[in-house]
């Protein structure tokens, strides 16, 4: 078992020396050891950051759930693969084994088949967390379809534009999802998304809240007939180390939605490792990751990561206050859960609750914590390790992207010693870099600067699905030769790093990753809007929250303006969904700007922190005017 489980820290040091000393071999015992491959490759590593390129156990071939389920059954037929814990406590959970994921799997895959899917198409996925949504995942990659999740808060346009920039022929939905208290009708948004998808043959329903939809002749079909029929063998097609996995939208900072692709092999081994050392799971444990699997968290480390290991995961369907706020704690004591994994967003609002919410709930089965999303700060840290992991579990966090596909940066809990609020250190095979704002390394301790990954990894995003340019503009053009991250970071004494958040237009509110422009350009289409500026500013609960600055066309007193906030919220919702409301919206007579015509989003950003002792030099401003005005009338 070689490396595969790393224990202590003197041991972490020497697996990490040999992971970057020889990457190669390294990531070939730990495909060679831990995987099942129908053809082993021909090469280990092929890489070129210039162009950007990268292979990853070329000429392999093998299908990844024949390693996340086929195999398990010699040995795990009847262990819980999936612990389905509805949205409402009094329905029963479901305790999914290998043996009826297998099944499950298969059919649905046979009615992917039926429905013309071959290996390469592109399938969306809308689905509320309800098991239909890992078995659909799973189907697809069993017959080498490439899924792409559209999380379900997602809105009929963010919707459409996901399904129409890589072609999707199919989408599977539900009627309807649970979510707390409220039932939402997703069958609705999705014929609204429809309307503009000309490319979509077959949407597949699934029965989940039985509430009224309308079906499109000839487009909509309900599954379960079709799953009562199918035949429960679906050979797994074999696909190539190289072939598309899946494709998961993350936000830039310009323009649209990047579908970043990720590819199979190397996604599957890096997972399948990161979630054994990062979570320490050991036979029996019961697992439980609180994302969705519209996210990457719940792709990488609900469904691929656990099942490649042969875990019990557990798949939450509700909401951390439903039916109230102890029902993550409830949950946890019921399934007797080992390895808890969540954003801090949500330890923050579970923290603002009375403590008697979680103290009455027995957590002694708690081993492992983990947080990933955002910067967690102290506080929360705090309240996480006293009254959830009793300060005898250690709280890994992990610091990862959508476009990194595993957890990247984190401790290895019982070996790596933590501190709160750093993510410590890489994981083996992992090289960051610090950079100054010159492209020069930092290469001492006790630094700040940007981060970039020097080496290539297996799980990273191969491209941007059609568009290569920007995925080597966005990632591979800042710095030379490197990934860089967007994020900044600060290198202790010791070597751990601290992450101080993102150092581009992307703001993370509740650990969702949001880009300005997107959200500007819907700001944007209102007729009485002429230009916006979006920001983050600190929230207690959400990490960051938005603050727009909006100028509209018709200068002086503004008369509805909390009329006027509403619709432009109404039409944010609209365009992206719930997650990118302004928080704050303040009317502007202009937005500073330089003499080149770019917002200074620097001086916003001040303004909305409440900041504004040092807002630098503004005479070169095109209009340094409107900053005191603007500072005036903040909120
Ligand atoms: C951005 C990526 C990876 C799954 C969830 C988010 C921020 C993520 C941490 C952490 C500080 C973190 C970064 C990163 N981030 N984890 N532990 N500490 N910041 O995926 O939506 O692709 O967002 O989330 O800014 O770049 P994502």
């Amino acid at each position: 078992m070689s490396n595969y489980h790393i224990k202590h820290l003197e041991e972490y040091w020497q697996v990490y020396r040999k992971s970057v000393r020889k990457p190669e071999n390294f990531w070939e015992e730990i495909a060679e050891e831990h995987f099942l491959w129908r053809i082993k490759w021909e090469k280990v590593l092929e890489w070129d950051f210039s162009k950007p390129e990268v292979t990853w156990y070329k000429g392999a071939k093998l299908n990844i759930t024949e390693n996340c389920i086929d195999r398990h059954l010699t040995t795990r037929a009847n262990k819980t693969a999936i612990l389905f814990e509805p949205n409402d406590p009094k329905e029963k959970a479901q305790h999914i084994s290998y043996k009826e994921l297998h099944k499950r799997v298969c059919k649905f895959a046979n009615v992917l088949k039926s429905k013309g899917i071959e290996k390469g198409d592109r399938v969306c996925i809308y689905l509320p967390m309800i098991p239909e949504l890992a078995v659909s995942v799973l189907a697809c990659a069993r017959i080498g379809a490439i899924h792409s999740v559209v999380f379900a808060g997602f809105s009929a346009s963010a919707l459409a534009i996901r399904i129409n920039d890589c072609d999707c022929k199919m989408v599977i939905c539900s009627d309807g999802s649970y979510r707390g208290a409220k039932t939402i009708d997703l069958k609705v948004i999705v014929d609204q998304a429809l309307e503009t998808c000309p490319g979509v043959e077959t949407n597949l329903m699934i029965n989940r809240t039985g509430g009224e939809v309308t079906m499109k002749e000839g487009r909509d079909t309900w599954i379960q007939p079709l799953l009562d029929t199918a035949s429960a063998d679906c050979e797994a097609t074999i696909v190539d180390a190289e072939d598309p996995l899946f494709i998961l939208y993350t936000s830039g900072s310009t323009g649209k939605p990047k579908g970043m692709v990720h590819t199979t092999a190397g996604y599957m081994v890096y997972t399948g490792y990161t979630f054994k050392n990062v979570f320490q799971y050991r036979e029996n444990d019961v697992y439980w990751c609180t994302a969705d699997i519209g996210w990457i968290t719940g792709h990488s480390y609900i469904v691929y990561g656990p099942l490649a290991n042969g875990a019990t995961t557990v798949m939450f369907e509700g909401v951390p206050s439903y039916p109230d706020c102890g029902r993550f704690w409830e949950i946890v004591e019921k399934h007797k859960v080992t390895q808890f994994y969540t954003a801090p967003t949500a330890i923050r609002a579970l923290a603002k609750e009375k403590l008697d919410y979680v103290d009455k709930h027995d957590l002694s089965s708690l081993k492992v914590l983990g947080t990933v999303g955002e910067p967690i700060n102290e506080e929360a840290w705090h309240w996480y390790n006293d009254h959830v992991g009793k300060r005898k579990s250690p709280i890994a966090d992990t610091w990862w992207q959508t476009e990194t596909g595993g957890i990247m940066i984190s401790p290895i809990p019982y070996s790596t010693p933590t501190i709160p609020t750093f993510a410590t250190l890489p994981l083996p095979g992992i090289q960051p870099a610090l950079m100054d704002g010159q492209g020069n390394e930092l290469k001492e301790n006790q630094v700040e600067g940007r981060l970039t990954i020097k080496f290539p990894w297996p799980s990273m995003a191969r491209t941007i699905y059609g568009n290569h340019d920007r995925y080597r503009e966005t990632y591979f053009s800042t710095f030379k030769n490197m990934y860089f991250t967007g994020d900044g970071a600060r290198r202790d004494a010791v070597g751990y790093y601290r992450i101080t958040g993102r150092v581009d237009d992307v703001i993370i509110v509740s650990g969702h990753n949001l880009g300005t422009a997107p959200i500007e350009d819907a700001i944007n289409e209102h007729p009485a809007v002429a230009e916006s500026a979006i920001v983050g500013f600190p929230h207690d609960i959400k990490g960051n929250a938005l603050y727009g600055y909006i100028t509209l066309k018709e200068t002086g007193e503004v008369r509805d303006q909390d009329n006027l906030r509403n619709e432009i919220n109404q039409l944010i919702t609209d365009k992206i969904g719930p997650i990118a409301k302004l928080n704050k919206i303040q009317f502007t007579n202009g937005l500073p700007k330089t003499r080149s015509g770019k917002i200074m989003r620097r001086i916003l950003r001040k303004i909305a922190e409440k900041d504004t002792s040092n807002l630098g030099d503004t005479s070169t401003l095109l209009n340094p005017e409107v900053v005191q005005d603007i500072m005036d009338n903040a909120i």
